[in-house]
């Protein structure tokens, strides 16, 4: 106990992102938590979407072999937040690569997290049972939370467990953003001399401050992010200081018709309803940016439009929706299809898969 009467060892999960410090892969993804795309060079992305293509290619040849490269390696999925293509997707690669998938039966709300248990409890369970956990949680620092309990779990049970963040909070989503610059490098061969811009949430979409950091992990000659969003949801400080330390250049701007007719790659996102304190500062925003089939008629002809999905009105109404997916420049739906791809190559890696 501490003077003041706490215990000391009961910590907020936002500490856990001072705690904890998320591994670099430099070349060895074995059995490293993927938590922050920071974790990642250029050697190491490379590495990772060449595997993805391999695995895109095996899946599409319907090799069958692929089904043995995981066999019996099991999988647990901590979901804290709803979740549709991340959960599913992850689900799908573990499964496509022949290994197994653990839950609580009805989601973790009907777990003992309904009694009232701990992050770092659940965790732990899930780290006794499976190779690996993919958490999403709404806090920031829960995936940070969970690798720092792991590690000392796994000094005492025979079945070490790497965690893998499916959303941390509004904090990052490491593996959306490598799926969506795999997705912006197959589609533009590269990365050079693109204009990137990002619209919407910037302060609360986690989806964002990933991929931009992504973007600068990676680096590209003349490469220029843009950032489209209303005043009061800038993107945090801690990605604009991360972006001027990697020399990448942004800009900052309400007004989309500035930027749009020289971007090409247009990157979309929802307004983050579920993260306001005050549902006033979200009526205020959430009308801002809605992008019709008329507003992306605005951009060059050779944009891609990508979204991370789900989308609400910030992509007009349902038929404005139907008009934009037939767009062959909408581009979300193989978007959503490499998620599985990069997720497939990303576990096996993690795992160390032989024979990928
Ligand atoms: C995003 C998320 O959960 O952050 N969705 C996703 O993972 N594909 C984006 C969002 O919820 O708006």
């Amino acid at each position: 106990m501490s003077a003041d009467g706490t215990n000391a060892l009961v910590r907020q999960t936002a500490q856990f992102l001072h705690l904890y410090r998320p591994p670099a892969i430099e070349g060895d993804f074995k059995r490293k938590h993927i938590i922050s795309v920071e974790q990642f060079r250029r050697d190491d992305l490379d590495e990772l979407f060449h595997t993805t293509q391999t695995l895109r290619e095996r899946v599409a040849a319907g090799d069958r072999e692929l089904s043995r490269l995981g066999e019996g390696r099991l999988m647990a999925s901590l979901f804290f937040e709803s979740s549709t293509r991340t959960d599913m997707s992850f689900q799908a690669a573990m499964q496509r690569l022949g290994g197994a998938v653990v839950s609580a039966s009805n989601g973790v709300k009907f777990s003992s997290v309904y009694k009232g248990e701990n992050l770092a409890d659940t965790v732990r369970a899930a780290g006794c049972y499976a190779d690996l956990v993919v958490i999403r949680h709404p806090e920031i620092g829960s995936s940070y939370e969970a690798a720092y309990y792991l590690d000392r779990l796994n000094e005492r049970i025979v079945t070490p467990t790497t965690v893998i963040s499916g959303g941390d909070g509004a904090g990052e989503h490491p593996t959306q953003a490598l799926l969506d610059l795999f997705t912006i490098i197959d589609l533009k061969q590269g990365l050079q001399g693109l204009t990137i811009t990002l619209v919407g949430d910037l302060t609360y979409g986690r989806t964002v401050h990933s991929l931009a950091k992504l973007i600068a992990r990676y680096g590209a000659e003349d490469v220029k992010l843009c950032f489209v969003s209303p005043p009061s949801l800038r993107m945090p400080d801690s990605v604009i200081d991360f972006l001027n330390q990697h020399e990448i250049a942004f800009h900052e701007t309400d007004d989309l018709f500035e930027v749009l007719p020289e971007t090409n790659v247009v990157y979309w996102t929802r307004i983050q309803q579920e993260r306001f304190i005050r549902q006033a500062d979200y009526d205020a925003v959430h009308d801002n940016f809605i992008l019709t089939p008329g507003v992306l008629n605005q951009a060059p002809r050779d944009v891609i439009l990508m979204h991370p999905l789900p989308r609400k009105h910030e992509m007009g109404t349902p038929n404005d929706h139907d008009i934009l997916d037939q767009n062959p420049r909408a581009v979300y739906f193989q978007q959503m299809e490499n998620g599985m791809f990069v997720r497939m190559a990303l576990l096996a890696k993690v795992l160390g898969l032989e024979g990928v």
